[in-house]
C-alpha cells in the first residue's frame, strides 16, 4: 500500500467507528495504534480525510445516488466509500483507481463513483433552496433552513466555507514570549512557518503539518492552539487592569488563558464549569502557560451560590461562553453538524437563557456580562440577547467600538456595530458571536 492508501485505510476505520458508535472521529484517530510514531504529515493526511468524509457525508451520499445502498453497509465499509469518494473528488486518486482502493479498504463492489461528476449539476437543478443547500453543501435540513432564512443570498457562501479545512491558528502567549513576532522567530528556528492572522493581535496561522506539540516553543508554553474567533471573543471581554473575571463556562480554558494573559497574570479569574475533567485540563494548561491567577472550581447546574455567587457580585466581567450548536466551528468539528437536531437546538436556547438569568441579577453597577457562542444562528445569538435585555432592563449593550476602538471593531462587528459577529466566509475564522452587556450605574 502507498502512504495515501494507508492513510485512507486509517481514515475509513475512524469514520466507520464514528458511524457505528458516534464517537468523535478525531478521538478515534488519536487512539489508533497504527498511527502512533508515524510522521506528522501522514497523521495529518489521515485526519484530513476523516474530516472530509464526515463533513461531506450527506452531499457525497446524494452524489452517489442516495444513501439507501450505503445505509445497509457495515460501518467500516460505509466509511471506506465516503473516504474514497472524497479522494476522487479532491483528485488525489485517478477515477479508475477508486473501485480498486475501495475493495482494498473493505468496501463494497458496484459503487458508481462516476455519478460524482454529475452531482453539482443535479444539485443545481433542485428548485427548492433549502433542499438545494442541504444536499449541495452537506447540511442537516434544520441547519439549511436556518442558513437560508438568516443569510439569504450568502447562505451558500457560508455553508461552503464550513466545508473548507480550517486554518491552523495559535495564540502567542505574552506571559512566555514578548510578542507574536518573537514567536514567529522562535518557531522559524524550529522550521515551522507562521504568519500573523488578520484580526486578533496574538493570532498566528501555521503553515504545513509540523507537529507543533513536539516543538521546544510549545514545551516553553509560548503558544496555545486557539482559533482567531475565540481569541477575538476573549479580546471583547477586555478586563480592566488588575480586574476580577468570572468565567462561567470555562471548559478547558481557551478563553480563560487568553484573559489571564490580557490581565498580564494579575487580577483574579474564577473559572467554573459543570465538568471537572475539563477544569483539570484547564489547570494543567495554566501551569504550562505560566498563569497563576486562575482558580478553577467545578459547579452544579443550578443557581449560582456560595463562593461563585459572591465572586460574581464583585466581578468586573462575567463571561458566559455558552454551550451552543457549534455551527460556527463545524469546520473543526465536522461531526457536530450530524450530532444536533432541531429539538436539541430548542434545549440549548433554554440553557442559554438560564445561564444569562443566573448571572444578570448578580452584576454590580458598571460590571459587564459578555455572552458568547460559536454559533451562526440568530436564535442562539441576537435573539437570546434581545430577550435577556427585555428581562433585565438594568443591562445595556456596549458597542464593540467602545471596547476595541472603531478601526479594529468595524470589520468584525455586526451591521449595527454593536456585537462581535464573525463568519467563516467573511473573516476566515470560525463563526462566532459576542455581546457585551453592562449593568447600568443607576436603575
Ligand atoms: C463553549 S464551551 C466553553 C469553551 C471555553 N470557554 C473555551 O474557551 O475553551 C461551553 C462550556 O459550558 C459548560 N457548561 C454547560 N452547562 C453549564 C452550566 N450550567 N454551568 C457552567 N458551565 C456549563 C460546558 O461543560 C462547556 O465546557
Amino acid at each position: 500500500m502507498s502512504d495515501l492508501e494507508r492513510a485512507a485505510d486509517r481514515a475509513a476505520a475512524a469514520v466507520g467507528g464514528w458511524l457505528q458508535h458516534g464517537r468523535a472521529p478525531r478521538d478515534l484517530l488519536a487512539h489508533d495504534a497504527a498511527l502512533r510514531g508515524r510522521p506528522a504529515a501522514f497523521r495529518a493526511a489521515a485526519a484530513l480525510l476523516v474530516r472530509e468524509a464526515v463533513a461531506h457525508r450527506r452531499r457525497v451520499e446524494f452524489a452517489l445516488g442516495g444513501s439507501a445502498g450505503l445505509a445497509g453497509l457495515a460501518p467500516r465499509a460505509h466509511g471506506a466509500v465516503l473516504v474514497v469518494a472524497r479522494l476522487l473528488e479532491l483528485r488525489e486518486l485517478p477515477v479508475a483507481a477508486g473501485s480498486v482502493l475501495l475493495r482494498q479498504l473493505g468496501g463494497p463492489d458496484g459503487v458508481d463513483f462516476g455519478s460524482l461528476a454529475t452531482a453539482a449539476d443535479r444539485t443545481a437543478a433542485i428548485a427548492e433552496p433549502v433542499q438545494r443547500l442541504a444536499l449541495g453543501r452537506s447540511l442537516p435540513d434544520w441547519a439549511a433552513q436556518r442558513f437560508v432564512a438568516t443569510f439569504g443570498a450568502d447562505a451558500d457562501a457560508v455553508a461552503t466555507a464550513l466545508l473548507e479545512p480550517p486554518p491552523r491558528t495559535i495564540r502567542a502567549n505574552p506571559l512566555r514570549i514578548g510578542d507574536r513576532d518573537g514567536l514567529v522567530r522562535a518557531l522559524a528556528a524550529e522550521a515551522v512557518a507562521a504568519t500573523p492572522a488578520r484580526w486578533a493581535p496574538f493570532a498566528l496561522h501555521v503553515a504545513g503539518h509540523a507537529d507543533l506539540f513536539a516543538t521546544a516553543s510549545w514545551a516553553r508554553g509560548e503558544f496555545e492552539q486557539q482559533d482567531e474567533a475565540s481569541q477575538l471573543g476573549a479580546l471583547a471581554v477586555a478586563p480592566p487592569p488588575g480586574g476580577a473575571v468570572l468565567d462561567l463556562c470555562a471548559g478547558t480554558g481557551g478563553k480563560t488563558l487568553a484573559l489571564a494573559a490580557a490581565l498580564q497574570n494579575r487580577g483574579r479569574i474564577l473559572a467554573v464549569d459543570v465538568h471537572e475533567r475539563r477544569l483539570a485540563a484547564l489547570r494543567e494548561r495554566c501551569r504550562r502557560a505560566g498563569v497563576d491567577t486562575v482558580r478553577a472550581l467545578p459547579i452544579d447546574d443550578g443557581p449560582l451560590a456560595g463562593e461563585v455567587a459572591a465572586f460574581a457580585r464583585t466581578a468586573d466581567r462575567v463571561l458566559v461562553d455558552a454551550p451552543c450548536s457549534g455551527t460556527g466551528s463545524w469546520r473543526r468539528r465536522p461531526e457536530g453538524r450530524w450530532a444536533i437536531t432541531a429539538a436539541d437546538l430548542a434545549e440549548l436556547t433554554a440553557v442559554q437563557d438560564t445561564l444569562l438569568d443566573r448571572v444578570a441579577p448578580l452584576l454590580q453597577p458598571g460590571a459587564r456580562l459578555v455572552y458568547a457562542t460559536c454559533s451562526l444562528l440568530p436564535e442562539e445569538n441576537e435573539q437570546r440577547v434581545a430577550a435577556a435585555l427585555q428581562r433585565w432592563p438594568q443591562l445595556e449593550p456596549v458597542r464593540l467600538a467602545e471596547i476595541l476602538g472603531g478601526a479594529i471593531a468595524r470589520p468584525i462587528a455586526d451591521a449595527t456595530g454593536t456585537y462581535l459577529s464573525l463568519r467563516p466566509d467573511r473573516h476566515g475564522c470560525d463563526g462566532f458571536f459576542a455581546a457585551v452587556l453592562r449593568r447600568r450605574r443607576a436603575g
